[in-house]
């Protein structure tokens, strides 16, 4: 049985949620940036800090045991909750950046110049800026996909995109700016039909809906646990037995070797093969506690949770003379985006943060998005579990005062 939603409850987990800021309650709709903490991710590190730390894999000490337990113990818990098939499947990066950049540097030995690489026009810079390593130093060719008019992925356009050059697809599962949710399976279907393989941006999906990577069918699933209510400096990545034994490994160190001699190195299985060095330990075991957390509720509750606290929100904006809303693309998430024409991001969220309401502004690393919107800059509200509608009704309440004293 699901634990009820009670957010009296939940909203008492986070200490962080009963701070003032400026002489407010702090309403934080910063969440597709950051997640805050709840106390069981906060204890599980100072817990195991505390009295189990050491380094893992290496000793074989009492310490060094427990240390590796808890640490291959967060690892299942990723592999479970992206229903992978083994642990071997699953790589502890220190997000979701890095996860990218490690499959993209992993493909880099298989580019020939002139294949292509699909992308859509709303990636985060996290998910452009490692394929445009591939064109500057492989002569890779990068391929853009639109979006239809409401912000979603025009997939006429992908099916155009795809052909016999392309290597690789890597889009987003879930916009960061238009809350677009992408047919992941369809994407896959259309290019593992040309022989490509497909990365998934599950940066912000993961957090708001379940993912089931066997059934979407992707070749690599990429995911970041500071937005996932768990520590910064975590994050996994989620590859096909194939597609890991393909791929080269990323960074080379420590405990992703077998052996090393003077004139010749050969390396570990996955994972290890993906992990080199000391990893980030404390936050691997705080991750898995927070995916416990979230695991804890029912997913579909908590979506329909936070789709009634954007739902709200939208509504609010409504009346408001000038406002613009980017992406409402049917089955999008509860991430609202919007200008208001006359004020800049920065002001109105300089403003909303006097009434103690914090939200994003700016091109949210996304400037061809921002391109394609024509804009340079927009404002952000993003809702999570332990949101309110009280809060909703705050953040409205402080546009309305900001709207009045910029324009
Ligand atoms: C869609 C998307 N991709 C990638 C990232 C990068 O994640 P991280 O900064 O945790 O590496 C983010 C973070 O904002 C994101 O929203």
């Amino acid at each position: 049985m699901s634990r009820p939603l009670d957010l009296a409850a939940i909203r008492a987990e986070f200490p962080i949620l009963s701070r003032e800021i400026n002489g407010h309650p702090l309403v934080y709709f910063d969440n597709a940036a950051s997640a805050q903490k709840p106390d069981a991710v906060i204890d599980a590190i100072a817990h195991q800090a505390r009295t189990a730390y050491a380094n893992v894999h290496r000793g074989i000490h009492t310490l060094s045991n427990e240390a590796t337990e808890a640490y291959e113990a967060a690892r299942e818990t990723a592999r479970a909750f992206l229903n992978a098939p083994a642990h071997e499947n699953i790589l502890f990066t220190k997000g979701s950046t890095e996860g990218i950049n490690l499959v993209a540097s992993a493909l880099a030995g298989e580019i020939q110049p002139g294949d292509e690489i699909v992308l859509s026009i709303m990636e985060h810079h996290s998910n452009i800026v490692p394929w445009h390593f591939l064109r500057e130093r492989h002569g890779a060719v990068l391929r853009w996909v639109g979006l239809t008019e409401d912000g979603a992925l025009d997939m006429a356009d992908l099916a155009g995109a795809i052909g016999p050059k392309t290597r690789f697809v890597a889009m987003t599962h879930m916009s960061n700016v238009l809350g677009t949710v992408t047919d992941m399976a369809e994407i896959v279907r259309l290019a593992h039909a040309a022989g490509a393989q497909v990365l998934a941006d599950g940066s912000q999906a993961a957090v708001h809906m379940p993912v089931d990577v066997q059934a979407l069918g992707v070749d690599w699933y990429v995911m970041t646990g500071h937005k996932l209510y768990g520590p910064t400096g975590i994050g996994v990545v989620y590859g096909t037995a194939e597609a890991l034994d393909r791929a080269r490994p990323y960074q080379g160190g420590g405990e992703m070797i077998e052996i090393v001699t003077r004139d010749r190195v050969t390396y570990n299985t996955a994972p290890h093969k993906f992990e080199a060095g000391t990893p980030p330990i404390l936050e691997a075991i705080g991750l898995g506690v927070a995916l416990d957390w979230m695991q804890q509720f029912d997913a579909a509750e908590v979506h329909a949770h936070e789709m009634g606290l954007y739902a709200r929100a939208r509504e609010g904006l409504r009346g408001i003379n000038g406002l613009t809303v980017h992406g409402e693309a049917p089955g999008k998430g509860a991430v609202l985006t919007f200008s208001l024409e006359g004020a800049h991001p920065h002001d109105i969220a300089q403003l909303l943060d006097r009434y103690g309401v914090a939200i994003r502004a700016g091109h949210h690393c996304a400037q061809p998005l921002m391109d394609h919107l024509g804009v340079t800059a927009t404002a952000r509200a993003s809702f999570a579990i332990y949101n309110t509608d009280t809060e909703v009704d705050a953040f409205i309440e402080a546009l309305a005062k900001a709207r009045k004293m910029l324009l």
